[in-house]
């Protein structure tokens, strides 16, 4: 089969993730790497034996390239991404998908115009936990979902803030805890609970105002469209990263995801469904460990044409239009209908 030339843009903390993960697919070839520093672009094409350049323009005209990784910056996701399918490319974007709801709708306009996918890195929702508290969900047999817990303790020191200036600001992050570390949750949690249509939430910076101008901690109250209510809280002030716990209460019985593992508890009965530690991953382990299978998907869906796996700029706004209305919620006070 055709092996797809991938580029990765921005050789940060996570483009290793995605680059082992070119190499691990039968379906991709790394053809080139690009980072405005120079040193960090010439180490990785070294690593993994491709061309390096410092200018992004550069790789998307790149003839042997037919898929672009942006692994860069926030505030730089939405143009990268529109210039790459102008120039005929596909492309997988980290998350956030942008950093605002017309950035990512602009997307969604300029990849149909151009007739290319972007997909965006929800990697998580590939994990063998969700996969499966998504798959009993929809099968009915654990009733209507009634609510949904959401909950993330991390920790995020000052140097994490200082070694990327671009983390910490409004302008370039486009927010904190909010927009990059619960993000994941926010999508798993409307992913499985059917889709929100009002927040009522509050944001605060309690820890690390001396150092960011966004969020370190906030908290949410989801209204969904058939009547599921979630609760959601998120802090980067914890002294550790735990594992991110979602709970999910249906009428027959209910759910707990946890650590790699998915709980059903059911007429006074707990049965393990999953059970699956990433703590050998060689990467963070609240990474997780489903890249390399969202990123195979993502070729997969190129080279076949059918795009049902590929998680869609359309899909991703969804936990946008949340965060803008917790936002907007935590300055005025009010319920924010957001679809
Ligand atoms: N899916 C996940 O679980 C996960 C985990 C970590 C990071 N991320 C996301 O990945 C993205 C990158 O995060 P990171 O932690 O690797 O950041 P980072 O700061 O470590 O790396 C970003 C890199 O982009 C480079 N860059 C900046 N501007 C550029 C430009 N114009 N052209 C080319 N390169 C440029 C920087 O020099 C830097 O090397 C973010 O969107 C982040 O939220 C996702």
């Amino acid at each position: 089969m055709k092996r797809l030339g991938a580029a990765i843009i921005g050789c940060g903390s996570i483009h290793g993730v995605h680059a082992d993960a070119i190499e691990a697919s039968e379906l991709g070839r790394l053809i080139c790497v690009v980072d405005i520093v120079e040193e960090r672009a010439r180490a990785s094409a070294a690593k993994y034996g491709c061309r390096w350049y410092v200018d992004y323009l550069e790789a998307i005209s790149d003839d042997e390239v037919d898929v672009v990784h942006i692994c860069t910056p926030h505030y730089l996701h939405a143009s990268m991404a529109i210039e790459a399918v102008r120039a005929g490319k596909h492309v997988l974007v980290e998350k956030p998908v942008a950093i605002s709801i017309s950035q990512a709708q602009e997307m969604v306009q300029e990849s149909k115009k151009h007739g290319r996918y972007i997909g965006v890195c929800f990697q998580n929702r590939f994990n063998l936990e969700a996969q499966k508290a998504k798959e009993i969900i929809d099968s009915g047999k654990i009733g209507a979902v009634k609510g949904i817990k959401g909950v993330v303790t991390w920790f995020r020191t000052k140097e994490y803030y200082a070694q990327s200036g671009w983390r910490g600001r409004f302008a370039t992050e486009g927010g904190g805890v909010l927009i990059n570390q619960a993000i994941h949750t926010l999508d798993l949690m409307q992913w499985l609970g059917g889709g929100v249509k009002a927040v009522r939430g509050n944001v605060s910076t309690y820890l690390l105002g001396d150092v960011i101008e966004v969020e370190d901690t906030a908290n949410a109250i989801l209204f969904f469209k058939n009547g599921t209510r979630g609760i959601f809280y998120a802090t980067n002030c914890y002294t550790t990263n735990s594992p991110v716990e979602i709970e999910i209460d249906c009428e027959k019985g209910r759910l707990r995801i946890y650590d790699g593992t998915l709980i059903m508890e059911q007429d006074n009965s707990c049965r393990c469904i999953v059970n699956e530690k990433v703590r050998d991953t060689p990467y963070k382990s609240y990474w997780g460990k489903s890249h390399a299978v969202l990123i195979n998907e993502f070729y997969q869906a190129v080279l076949s044409g059918n795009p049902t796996l590929i998680i869609s700029v359309e899909e991703a706004m969804e936990s946008l239009k949340i965060i803008d209305g917790i936002y907007k919620s935590s300055s005025t006070g009010n319920v924010i209908n957001i679809n």
